[in-house]
């Protein structure tokens, strides 16, 4: 049977055991959230020996070749010794600079990083609060927002939520990896119609992409739909209205739970042209695509970022 080894501890595990799954029944806390290869909360440094990797694409070279490996894809095979990511080492630290509640279930975070953070809008990172890590996305921009931002959905209960709802202004955070999802905006756009589609806090990073859109002067049509559950959690409209004031090639259009079926049903593309950017839960991310796909928008012309649940 392989041994695996983290620091002074040595365990036997079957051939074959999911890495994240033997870590963890050993003993050793190793945090995840999607086990789908795309939050990267659950990084290992693979010290000595090799495990047997299923998405080897989720790193990019550099990380590889410094040994990171995202312990959900992994198996071990053979003898091989790993080291767990330290927050406190690894990561680095930012500091609640506000915590404020944007409705009755979201809480936008601010933080200040200790050093700069090169990002830009639509990325997402992994936040440690102790030792639980999970995957939130930015809704700031680099260069116009000094602090980090992020959009909370605290409405159930989860371990993350639970201790954000606890921070405080001054309370330290570190950040984790900082990654690219595919939301983004490109300036080649330009003239094109842009459809931003949200639901819940799939908002906050989309916001920075609409921030960003118009920052570069985008010229098409954009249109935001913002899906809640209701009325209620409409975060942003207020900040969305005033910048559809300032900006007429800008609709923002408010959906409930309740209107999503007629309001998807009416869905109609005024040019094959248009570019759709989605985010939120993966179910409303479905079906907000499979409407589009019905209206005839192109695959390659529409961009996801699901909000993963834990699995
Ligand atoms: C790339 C990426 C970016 C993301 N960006 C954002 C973002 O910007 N904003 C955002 O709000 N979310 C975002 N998410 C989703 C967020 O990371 C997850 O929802 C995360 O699991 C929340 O962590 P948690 O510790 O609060 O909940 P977890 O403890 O991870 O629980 C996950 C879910 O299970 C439920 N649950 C937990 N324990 C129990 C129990 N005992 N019984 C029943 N149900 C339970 C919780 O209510 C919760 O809904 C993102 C996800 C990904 C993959
Ligand atoms: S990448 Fe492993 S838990 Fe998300």
């Amino acid at each position: 049977m392989p041994e695996l080894q983290v620091g002074e501890h040595r365990f036997s595990v079957a051939p074959g055991s999911n890495l994240l799954d033997a870590l963890n029944r050993n003993g050793v806390s190793v945090p995840y959230s999607c086990r789908a290869g795309s939050c990267h909360a659950c990084l290992v440094h693979c010290l000595r020996g090799e495990v047997s990797d299923r998405r080897p694409d989720a790193l990019s070279a550099a990380q590889r070749e410094q040994g990171w490996r995202l312990a959900c894809q992994c198996e071990v095979v053979d003898d091989v010794q790993v080291a767990v990511f330290d927050p406190l080492l690894d990561g680095s630290p930012a500091v609640v600079e506000a915590a404020d509640w944007l409705s009755p279930s979201v809480l936008r975070l601010r933080l200040a990083p200790e050093r700069p953070l090169r990002y830009r809008a639509g990325q997402h990172l992994v936040l440690w609060a102790g030792s639980v890590a999970r995957p939130y996305s930015l809704a700031s921009l680099p260069l116009e927002d000094r602090f980090l931002e992020f959009h909370l959905d605290c409405r159930l209960p989860g371990a993350f939520s639970d201790a954000a709802r606890r921070l405080e202004v001054g309370d330290s955070i570190r950040l984790g990896e900082l990654r690219g999802g595919a939301l983004h905006y490109d300036p080649d756009w330009c003239a094109r119609p842009l459809w931003l589609l949200a639901a819940g806090t799939g908002l906050g990073p989309l916001f920075g992409v609409l921030r960003e859109a118009l920052r570069q002067g985008h010229q098409g049509p954009i249109r935001v739909i913002h899906l809640a559950h209701d009325a209620s959690e409409h975060y942003l409209a207020k900040p969305l209205a005033a910048l559809a004031v300032n900006h007429p090639n800008l609709t923002i259009e408010l959906l409930t739970a309740a209107e999503l079926t007629a309001a998807l049903a009416q869905l109609r593309l005024v040019s094959r042209q248009t570019l759709a950017l989605l985010c939120g839960h993966p179910d409303r991310v479905d079906a907000f695509a499979r409407r589009l796909y019905l209206a005839g928008l192109p695959r390659n012309q529409l961009l996801a970022d699901v909000f993963l649940p834990r699995g």
